[in-house]
């Protein structure tokens, strides 16, 4: 047993004082190699009596095993240590974890984008409210209160003559209120519907509104300005087709559509076979809403039109479901930054 205690007592000095790999191999046979220090104390445990023997059988054992970890935990050691690294260092050249990063909703970047074009067309932007009263919404916008394109909008009464807006034309008149012609503005902002929520519609959404007034306005500065900004939207390539349609606040009207940029105007699912997308309704400022602002319709002419951001952005992006853009899913909005 005394024995037993010298060698162990022998090895654990050793091991922590050893440098290096080698001279742990040379230990490793040194103790317990066939002529090892341990292996002859093992080998002469037979001359022990029976209740001696199992004693110091079961300690030699014990140190053998204690031996072996040793020995295993210091080529660790001394491995790392070769390398140039440290215990308790962690490793430098794992991936780190960044910051999160952010980054606009892609209803902001499509607004934006929007914007960006008529600015570089000389338009000034401009915001309104959002609470309006029924005039804004609709009596200066030659919508009377009995007109069957009040049905529509008509929804969200805050109270008595105060509602949502159920569009962006409302700033239309607060800026011809403001200022005098002649001006190019383009109104971004959030409206309200009473529509029942679906994978194309939303209670909520937004719009782009644009409005230009001066004394010579005609139809073909509107084609002009807006053959221009889906040219640059959409891509150079990109036909427009103006179709007839009817709005208070316009006359003429237009539903304005691009040729799809998808198949390019051969037909696919995106433009339900017709190789066209409506984006906008537009048209030349109705008389009647130059009267309501107090502008000589006589000498004032304009144009004004008005898109649907996220209808864009669905289709720039191919997004097949409205209701991605509320649902605040990281998932969906990492995929924008
Ligand atoms: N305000 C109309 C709508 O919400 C769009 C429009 C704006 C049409 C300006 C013509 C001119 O549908």
């Amino acid at each position: 047993m005394s024995r037993i205690d010298e060698i162990k007592a022998a090895f654990e000095a050793e091991i922590s004082s050893c440098k290096r790999l080698e001279g742990l191999e040379e230990m490793k046979v040194r103790y317990l190699g066939r002529k090892g220090e341990l292996t002859s104390v093992l080998r002469s445990l037979s001359e022990l009596p029976e209740d001696e023997r199992r004693k110091a059988g079961m300690e030699a054992n014990k140190l053998k095993e204690l031996m072996n970890s040793g020995i295993e935990e210091a080529r660790t050691r001394l491995e790392m240590k070769s390398r140039g690294e440290k215990a308790s260092e962690m490793d430098v050249t794992l991936p780190g974890f960044g910051p999160p990063r952010g980054g606009l909703h892609p209803i902001t970047k499509t607004m934006g984008r929007i914007s960006e074009i008529f600015v570089s067309l000389g338009f000034r932007i401009a915001e309104g409210p959002e609470v309006e009263t029924e005039f804004y919404n609709f009596e200066a916008l030659n919508i009377p209160l009995d007109h069957p394109s009040r049905d529509g909008f008509d929804t969200f009464y805050i109270k008595g003559k105060t509602l949502l807006r159920s569009h962006t034309s409302n700033v239309q008149i607060h800026i011809m209120q403001k200022q005098k012609p002649p001006f190019q503005v383009l109104m971004p902002g959030r409206v309200y519907r009473p529509d029942a929520v679906d994978a194309t519609h939303s209670f909520m959404f937004h719009q782009v509104e644009g409005l230009m007034v001066d004394t010579d306005i005609s139809f073909a500065d509107l084609k002009g300005a807006l053959t221009l900004f889906c040219r640059s939207m959409f891509g150079e390539d990109t036909r427009m087709r103006f179709r007839p349609s009817f709005f208070p606040f316009t006359e003429p009207s237009a539903e304005v559509d691009i040729s799809c940029f998808i198949c390019k105007g051969k037909g696919c699912r995106v433009c339900k076979m017709s190789g066209w997308l409506e984006i906008m309704g537009a048209g030349l400022v109705d008389p009647k809403v130059f009267e309501a602002v107090g502008y000589d319709p006589g000498k004032y002419t304009g144009f004004a039109f008005g898109m649907g951001v996220e209808r864009i952005a669905m289709l720039l992006y191919g997004i097949n479901d409205i209701r991605l853009f509320y649902e605040n899913d990281v998932r969906f909005l990492r995929q924008f930054i």
